[in-house]
């Protein structure tokens, strides 16, 4: 797992892979950010760690290769972003097509990029919600696995429309993970494709809390 900061859906992913029943194991969680809380929650679990910077590489090519390296050397066979401030490479992005992931807290292919549930708030529009996708070099633009979708209240902010948000994000990531390792999605000419699998998988909603 790749992160930059508070890691909360490294915890999700962390409480639902303690189930002996849980398709996929977490082998190291590596953060580009010294000090980010994630990290912490990592070595809580008993899960090995590594912190290396962007900032130490001249390039974003060289800074990749070095991820790229950690990742064989730790014989990994799956990567999933969550909250990971980088943007990858092309070349980082096709090597790992299939087997790279991310959390984005928008139904996609709506709202990419930052900012979102302002982004979000400023449409006006009623339903929001989060996505699990393969990583493709265009920024939020993969694939999609999985999606969840939450309410826009009229009372809404962004920290409340966050909140209900991220809560989804915490069910959903570990769901999404458990379809890709479990072998019942994977990436085929562009394209999710599901089997072995209810034809609803990939699919919740979140009622009002
Ligand atoms: C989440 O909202 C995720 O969707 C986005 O970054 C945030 C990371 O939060 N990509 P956390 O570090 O998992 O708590």
């Amino acid at each position: 797992m790749l992160i930059s900061g508070r890691g909360s859906n490294l915890q999700a992913l962390i409480d639902a892979a303690s189930d002996a029943n849980y398709p996929a194991e977490i082998a190291l969680v590596l953060s580009n950010v010294a000090g980010a809380p994630g990290l912490e929650r990592a070595v809580r679990a008993g899960i090995a760690t590594r912190t290396i910077s962007h900032r130490d590489y001249a390039s974003r090519e060289e800074f990749d290769a070095a991820v790229e390296k950690i990742l064989v050397d730790a014989a990994i066979d799956l990567v999933c972003l969550a909250g990971f401030m980088r943007v990858f490479s092309d070349g980082f992005a096709r090597r790992w097509q299939g087997r790279l992931i991310n959390i984005h807290p928008s139904l996609l292919p709506a709202f990419k990029g930052l900012n979102v549930h302002r982004q979000v708030l400023d449409a006006g529009v009623r339903i929001s919600g989060c996505s699990v996708h393969f990583v493709v070099p265009e920024l939020d633009s993969g694939p999609i696995i999985a999606q969840s979708a939450v309410p826009v209240l009229t009372t809404d902010d962004e920290s409340a429309l966050a909140a209900r948000t991220l809560a989804a994000e915490h069910a959903l990531y570990p769901m999404a993970l458990a379809l890709l390792a479990g072998g019942r999605v994977k990436l085929a000419d562009g394209r999710s494709v599901f089997s072995e699998t209810p034809a609803h998988a990939g699919s919740l909603f979140v009622p009002t809390a």
